[in-house]
């Protein structure tokens, strides 16, 4: 359930109006629930209320904005980083260092050495050249890196290709064959302190029996590694869980996923944590949108070319995602259009051929579950600038990334003098 609802004939986010923020704020503008955020946060841990003590830690890659962060982070949240960046938001954020874990198949030695000295709570080690490079940092630096192991369990999460993770061609983790000899390398090492296993094989997972099948391959290994003389005292299974895109879809929900683990993980006696992104945030935001205009020269359906384009919500473009499009102050009328925005390639498509609330030049529509992954993957092309961002709590809002307008970008730039 999210905070975007009609009332009386206009979209609001929570209390406030969307025509309202599109008028003072200016469009395209990325808008977050804060209830919504918070509800998902519970019903995620509540879901998990069979795992002892679960430690779960936001994948900051979903949305690193710092408002967001911070909601997360008094619902007792921890992060997931994958760079130095991220960890600098989840700290700024009031995220404990010993509740951030440090993800990511390519952290630099400067990116360590940063997880060493704010103290994090782990890394998650997804080769044995980064664990050997780690154990170093840490001992030139008289530290201990708490470490768990990726493994990559070669299983299909039957998500989009671009989002999958944990199949034998993909470039994260170790094969899970070599983890016994791999973790047993690593845990000799001065240094590091190895003390789990880490799997995460993808996102936007409709189905639980892939992660179901991963968690039971990391229990295996447990065991091996146990029964090797390791010392397993953590376990981490990454995030995933998927969210409807389209209104009526039904995927599994988080009481479901936490039923799945509490079962599989019953007698690990590991600390579980997770690393939840897109059921989280996904459906906590919207993208609003204004139609610049419609063009109907065509003989096809019309196009409605809106303010927003593919460098401020990528999805569409990138994986050929869907996003349910609205209208902010839907007249009742229904057609059939293409949604597009002004970028200069025809991938700048957001809906072909879709069934929905008519749209004419001037109008407010809304892109459904753009909380994650959305404003985070956006870029600067067609000299565009970066949209704004707000977040509602009740009937107060707050803009809580500016918009950066493309002159701001250009002001970064240099045109040396030998020009
Ligand atoms: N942990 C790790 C190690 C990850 O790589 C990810 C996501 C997560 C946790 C969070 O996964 P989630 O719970 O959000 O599924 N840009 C793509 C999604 C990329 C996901 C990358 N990794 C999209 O827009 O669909």
């Amino acid at each position: 359930m999210d905070h975007f609802q009609l009332r009386d004939g206009v979209l609001h986010a929570e209390d406030i109006p969307l025509t309202r923020i599109a008028e003072e704020v200016g469009t395209p503008v990325y808008v977050y629930s804060r209830a919504t955020l918070v509800r998902h946060a519970r019903v995620f841990r509540e879901a998990l209320s069979s795992v002892k003590n679960p430690h779960i830690a936001f994948a900051v890659k979903a949305n690193p904005n710092l408002a967001v962060l911070k909601v997360l982070s008094r619902e007792g949240y921890g992060a997931d980083v994958v760079s130095g960046g991220e960890l600098v938001r989840a700290l700024e954020a009031d995220m404990a260092p010993k509740d951030i874990v440090f993800s990511g198949v390519g952290k630099t030695d400067a990116e360590l050495l940063q997880g060493l000295e704010a103290d994090i709570g782990q890394f998650n080690i997804e080769s044995q050249e980064e664990g050997r490079e780690l154990a170093a940092i840490a001992a030139a630096h008289g530290k201990i890196a708490r470490c768990a192991l990726r493994v990559n369990p070669d299983v299909d999460a039957r998500t989009h290709e671009k989002i999958s993770t944990g199949k034998a061609e993909n470039k994260f983790g170790v094969p899970i064959h070599r983890a016994v000899e791999i973790y047993s390398t690593l845990a000799a090492l001065p240094g590091l302190d190895m003390r789990g296993i880490a799997v995460h094989i993808g996102s936007q997972l409709s189905t639980l029996e892939p992660l179901e099948t991963a968690f039971g391959k990391v229990g295996e290994l447990i065991a091996e590694l146990r029964a090797q003389g390791q010392t397993v005292t953590h376990a981490d299974l990454g995030g995933g869980l998927g969210v409807p895109y389209k209104a009526g879809e039904v995927l599994p929900s988080p009481a479901e996923y936490g039923a799945m683990v509490a079962k599989v993980t019953k007698h690990w006696d590991v600390a579980l944590s997770f690393e939840p992104g897109r059921v989280i945030a996904g459906n906590a935001g919207i993208l609003l949108a204004r139609v610049i205009r419609v063009k109907r020269s065509s003989n096809t359906s019309p196009f409605v070319v809106v303010d927003a384009a593919m460098n401020d919500l990528a999805r569409p473009a990138m994986y050929g995602a869907w996003h349910d499009i609205e209208a902010v102050e839907p007249s009742g009328a229904k057609s059939i259009s293409h949604i597009v925005g002004p970028i200069c390639e025809t991938g700048d498509t957001f809906a072909m051929n879709r069934e929905m609330d008519t749209l004419e030049s001037g109008d407010l529509a809304v892109f459904r579950t753009a909380g994650a992954y959305g404003a985070t993957m956006a870029s600067s092309y067609n000299s565009r600038g970066f949209v704004a961002e707000v977040l509602v709590d009740g009937d107060k809002y707050a803009v809580v990334a500016d918009r950066l307008a493309a002159a701001a970008i250009m002001d970064a730039e240099r045109v040396p003098d030998w020009l």
